[in-house]
């Protein structure tokens, strides 16, 4: 069968229902293949609604077993029911009850969401659209109910039944089963209900909010399990405090409920005082995780939590309004880390995901505004753009109204909103009342898909004493939008003069408070600012802390790199100095591995970096940071267009190997006076050594493979922590050979059976940069211990090779599409959204050279062509060849 044309949901149609459900009442009786669902929901006409229109309810796969309204049977022909819909010929005038049963099969269920079992235990996922696979509902965010949940299950299979709210009933029952009640006194959306069924162990804690009410928190995991929960536990404990001291915000319920399930299509999920969680961003051991799980896992925690009020309190009205809640919270959650870890250090990582992830999708085929307009299949909006660049037009907001202001205005949403469903418009609007500016310019950053790029060009008068600086931007046209307009954008800037000392700036062209504050509005196609009084030609410092999500072009001169490098007081520019450095070599070796150009002299830039090992230990996280070169992904970005991912793999490792050479003795002293003989601590400063330690030893191995096998073999068998663990196999793993397959092994018999430990065994192979990874990965892929049924194993061999793999991926005889072609049709039946997701990786074909862009097309035109796709992979790959 032909794929349908996909049927486009527009912004511009929204429209409120015409019944509201403010009531639902869930009875749920679990069973493998046969639960039954009771739902007794309190229907009425919405006065915005239209009048006299039949009642039409969202469904998915869903069988029919009983209808009632108003506690009558229905007769069969004044209904329709099919899998997708249950429509009322005519409903009553006068709020009315429809309760209708249904059953389901979660043993079936595959694709992880609705209700799913994983592992022994039953759990769900309904964001965005998975209540409708559990009964027939209005399942949209703007529909808001009052929910109790009963659960009955057998009690030796799950003595454990959680839902959302309070727990406000529970008992056993005949023929060993029992019940539990939840009741959630706070109106929500459907894609906010969960529930979970099962025998698993708990952890434990009492939490009291700062007007003194305990909060009793829970964090549900496998038997055996329960001392890896300690640290998710300590973050949640950590987030819930920084809430309130930040924000204000105190928890609302009487519980606090997390499950760590090992089934799990994201990272994790707020449902409303019961989270789920994809086990990886729960369990942690120094054993068994390494320092940036550690961090993920805070991240995440905090992130779910920090939903409770942007997302749960506050809810979308639609969900082309999703960074209402995703960037916002993802702002709200990089804060927390920032508060908790260093703030240079978390703004370095949060600007190269952002650059990794996000840059790439808007400037490609699947580039979408922050706020889209129109969606084929929703699953696939779960993008970086809206999640990071999200996070992204808050911070500029803070920035361009300023800190007091910001916080006046977020209280002024938690005030206004409370309890219902906004949009990107009810939020601006408390910003642009409490600062009295008008945010109208600054909207349409939710509008516009893109990167802007900006160009600065600088003139410096030696009579005038004047430095006359040119910002200029443009944004290159996305799908859809071919004209751009100017946008409103925040650059912190500062000016330093010959000895490094930081110059007050003062110009008639920008305001005071631009001046004072460094910060100046770039709202027209270009602007020119001449600062006054300089004695000497300054440096520019452009974008301090990445003040916006944007290109700077060009880089600076290499020599005012080099004085950034060694004296910007914003850490930020600091490391992207060092990056603008090393993307200069590389580029330089490029050319001349192609036979045109010197190679490049990277003296000084290699003097700095020595500056960096020798007296990094007050800063170990950034100078670690500052070490690590641009990845392959990043130069391929760089570049833009013709890219050939094998030239610029050649180039990057040659620059490692001279990078290695050159400082290798100072490397080696890092490695061993960094190590640690305390017992591992998760700790920032700890991580920080950690990271310096494992950088040197990397560029060691790259200097001098021989010493850096015998310092990683090493390193490998003493390591009493994952993350040097880790990192001395991933050294052994690039460099090959017999130490490399033995390491693996080890690694394996140590770990077997420890299925987060294994991902990493199995990511780490996937990602090796030779000729025989590929026929690895078809091993790989053919071990019992491989399933396409779990995500987090389907993304450590397939998404790993995918995404970090791109000598591989991009292979010239096409071996690497083909890999993912048909990993993603074998997977599509099964779960479409992890393989919409997979195939996203093909989303930047065009910007690579002429054969493989012909090869990548083919492989997209393929997966187009097979028959049944579902939504979401039919939408990837339309949009992808668009
Ligand atoms: N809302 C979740 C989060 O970001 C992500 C998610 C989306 C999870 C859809 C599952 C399904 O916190
Ligand atoms: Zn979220």
């Amino acid at each position: 069968m032909r794929n349908p044309p996909p049927q486009a949901v527009r912004l511009s149609e929204y429209r409120p229902t015409d019944f509201l459900i403010d009531t639902v009442d869930l009875d749920i009786c679990l069973h493998r293949t046969q639960t039954r669902v009771v739902a007794r929901l309190a229907l009425r006409r919405n006065p915005k609604g239209r009048a006299d229109v039949p009642l039409t309810l969202d469904g998915d796969g869903l069988v029919l077993r009983g209808l009632k309204l108003n506690g009558r049977a229905m007769d069969a022909g004044d209904y329709d029911a099919t899998p997708d819909r249950l429509a009322l010929h005519k409903a009553p005038d006068a709020p009315f009850t429809l309760e209708i049963e249904t059953e389901i099969d979660p043993s079936a269920n595959t694709q992880l969401t609705g209700l799913y079992r994983s592992g022994s235990a039953y759990c769900t996922q309904c964001e965005a659209e998975g209540f409708r696979r559990i009964t027939y509902f209005l399942d949209r965010p703007d529909v808001l109910g009052v929910y109790t949940t009963r659960i009955e299950a057998d009690k030796s299979e799950a003595p454990v039944l959680l839902s959302n709210g309070n727990p406000a009933q529970s008992g056993d029952l005949a023929d060993g089963r029992h019940f539990a009640v939840w009741r959630d006194p706070f109106p929500k959306p459907s894609y906010l209900f969960a529930l979970v069924g099962g025998d698993l162990g708990c952890i434990r804690r009492t939490f009291t909010t700062r007007s003194g009410r305990d909060v009793a928190l829970a964090i549900y995991v496998e038997h055996g399990k329960e001392d890896r929960a300690h640290y998710a536990m300590d973050a949640l404990a950590r987030a819930m405090r920084w809430d309130e001291d930040t924000f204000g915000r105190e928890y609302d319920l009487d519980v606090f409920n997390i499950v760590a399930v090992s089934d799990f299509n994201m990272g994790a999920m707020e449902n409303k005082g019961l989270n789920i969680f994809n086990d990886k961003y729960v369990l942690a051991s120094p054993q068994t995780a390494t320092d940036s799980d550690y961090a993920g896992i805070e991240a995440v925690i905090a992130h779910e939590y920090f939903h409770n009020w942007t997302g749960n309190r506050i809810t979308c009205r639609d969900w082309f309004q999703l960074c209402l809640k995703e960037g916002l919270t993802v702002f709200r959650d990089q804060e927390f880390s920032s508060d908790q870890r260093s703030r240079a250090v978390e703004r370095i990582g949060d600007v190269r995901g952002l650059r990794l992830a996000q840059f790439p999708e808007d400037s490609g085929p699947l580039a979408h505004p922050v706020r889209p307009e129109v969606y084929n299949e929703i699953n696939n909006f779960y993008t970086a753009t809206v999640y990071e660049k999200g996070a992204e037009l808050i911070r500029m907001l803070k920035t361009l109204i300023g800190d007091a202001d910001f916080r006046r205005g977020m209280d002024l949403y938690f005030e206004r909103f409370d309890g219902t469903a906004a949009t990107v418009e009810d939020f601006l609007s408390c910003f642009a009342d409490v600062s009295a500016r008008d945010l109208t310019h600054f909207t349409l950053w939710y509008a516009q898909a893109g990167t802007p790029i900006v160009t600065a060009k600088s003139a410096y008068d030696e009579n005038a004493k004047s430095f006359a600086l040119t910002l200029s931007q443009h944004t290159p046209p996305t799908p859809g939008q071919s004209d751009k307009r100017p946008l409103l954008i925040p650059i912190s800037l500062a000016l330093f003069g010959e000895n490094g000392e930081r110059l007050d700036l003062a110009s008639p062209d920008a305001s005071a408070s631009e001046c004072a504050r460094g910060l100046v509005e770039l709202a027209t196609a270009s602007r020119t600012i001449t600062f006054a009084g300089v004695a000497s030609r300054p440096v520019a410092s452009l974008l301090r802390g990445f003040s916006a999500p944007v290109r700077l072009e060009p880089a600076p001169l290499s020599d005012d790199l080099e004085r950034l490098l060694a004296f910007d007081d914003d850490p930020f520019n600091r490391w992207q100095a060092a990056q603008s450095l090393a993307l200069r070599s590389i580029f330089a070796r490029v050319d001349s591995l192609r036979g045109s150009g010197a190679a490049p002299d990277d003296r000084a830039f290699f003097d700095a970096l020595r500056r960096l090992v020798e007296t990094g230990d007050d800063d170990p996280a950034f100078a670690a940071q500052t070490l690590a070169l641009p990845s392959e992904t990043d130069l391929a970005r760089e570049v833009g267009q013709n890219v050939d991912p094998d030239i610029l793999f050649c180039a990057r490792n040659s620059l490692r190997r001279a990078l290695g050479g050159a400082l290798g003795d100072r490397l080696e002293a890092a490695h061993a006076r960094l190590g640690d003989a305390r017992p591992y601590s998760p700790d920032a400063a700890s991580a920080g050594r950690r990271a310096l330690r494992n950088a040197s030893l990397d560029l060691v191995a790259a200097g001098d493979p021989a010493k850096g096998e015998a310092l990683a073999k090493r390193q490998f068998d003493d390591a009493t922590n994952m993350t040097d663990k880790l990192a001395a196999l991933a050294v052994l793993a690039l460099l090959g050979g017999d130490a490399r397959e033995a390491a693996f092994t080890r690694f394996y018999e140590q770990f077997a059976g420890d299925a987060l430990v294994i991902d990493k065994w199995f990511a780490l192979q996937s990602t090796i940069p030779e000729e025989a990874t590929t026929a690895r990965v078809h091993r790989l892929m053919r071990r019992d211990d491989f399933s396409l049924l779990n995500p987090n194993r389907v993304r450590s061999v397939v998404g790993a090779f995918a995404s970090a793999n791109p000598t591989r991926f991009h292979a010239l005889d096409g071996s690497g599409y083909t890999l993912l072609e048909n990993i993603v049709l074998e997977l599509d039946p099964k779960n479409p959204q992890l393989a919409a997701r997979l195939l996203t990786a093909l989303r930047s074909w065009r910007t690579l050279e002429a054969r493989r862009r012909d090869l990548a097309e083919a492989a997209l035109r393929r997966v187009l062509a097979a028959p049944n796709l579902s939504r979401d992979v039919n939408d990837i790959a339309t949009r992808a060849l668009a």
